[in-house]
């Protein structure tokens, strides 16, 4: 059982203050009923409604967002916007962060979550969870960087592990890689001198970006899309 301001703050994304003074404004229910007693303990299969939004009693949220262009992957920045700021209030947690960084202008498949544990089995290397990119250069896509890739490609902050290049176009492929270092895409094709003018998250692990979720929408996943994230570990 937690107090009722307790969860608003939380699930709301808004201070303890706030959350108090939004239920003693009469803007919170509780199993239909409006309720303005910040201290009212709230059990597992109460329904609560923020406004209009229902807030959520799940332990953990784990979201799908498709990152459009111009959002950086942090939770707060004063100058930028940031791919929080496109999660819906009724889906936004305290503590939420995104599992995995995408570049100011990556686009495609983002996963954000209040799960730490989760965050850190999909994105530790040793964990293999793959993630797949669609990827354009400025330059043709060569045989040579797709054996490079299989090799295993030196960065400045060591080998890279093995990298799957499919070609799919004259300037396009998809790669798929293991890891998530720093501009690790961009850097790899840096070493064949070839420039990434568009990039993509395509998939991590088995889950593919859904086909009907457009650039800037986010949405819950389901039980079984979380699975398929993990499914395709191997330790
Ligand atoms: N690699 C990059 O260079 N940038 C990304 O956003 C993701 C992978």
């Amino acid at each position: 059982m937690e107090r009722l301001d307790k969860i608003i703050s939380n699930r709301a994304g808004i201070s303890r203050k706030d959350a108090k003074l939004a239920i003693s404004s009469g803007k919170v229910s509780v199993n239909g009923k409006i309720i303005r007693n910040s201290d009212l303990k709230i059990g597992e299969n109460d329904e609560i409604f923020f406004g209009s939004n229902k807030i959520s009693e799940k332990a953990h949220l784990y979201i799908v967002l498709n990152k459009p262009k111009g959002y950086i992957s942090a939770t707060e920045d004063t100058q930028q916007k940031t791919v929080l700021e496109l999660v819906p209030p009724e889906l936004f947690r305290n503590g939420m962060f995104p599992a995995g960084r995408l570049d100011k202008n990556t686009t495609g498949l983002m996963i954000i979550t209040d799960d730490g544990d989760f965050a850190h089995r999909i994105l530790s290397p040793r964990k293999h969870v793959p993630k797949k990119y669609a990827v354009t250069l400025d330059i043709p896509v060569t045989d040579e960087m797709r054996e490079g890739f299989e090799k295993g490609i030196m960065l400045s902050d060591g080998i890279c592990k093995t990298a799957k290049l499919i070609k799919t176009g004259d300037f396009t492929c998809d790669v798929t890689i293991s890891e998530g270092r720093y501009h690790q895409i961009k850097r790899m094709f840096g070493c064949f001198k070839a420039e990434v003018v568009e990039l993509h998250r395509l998939s991590m692990g088995g889950f593919s970006l859904p086909e009907d979720l457009l650039p800037g929408e986010c949405r819950e996943l389901t039980e079984e899309e979380l699975k398929s994230v993990e499914s395709r570990v191997s330790d």
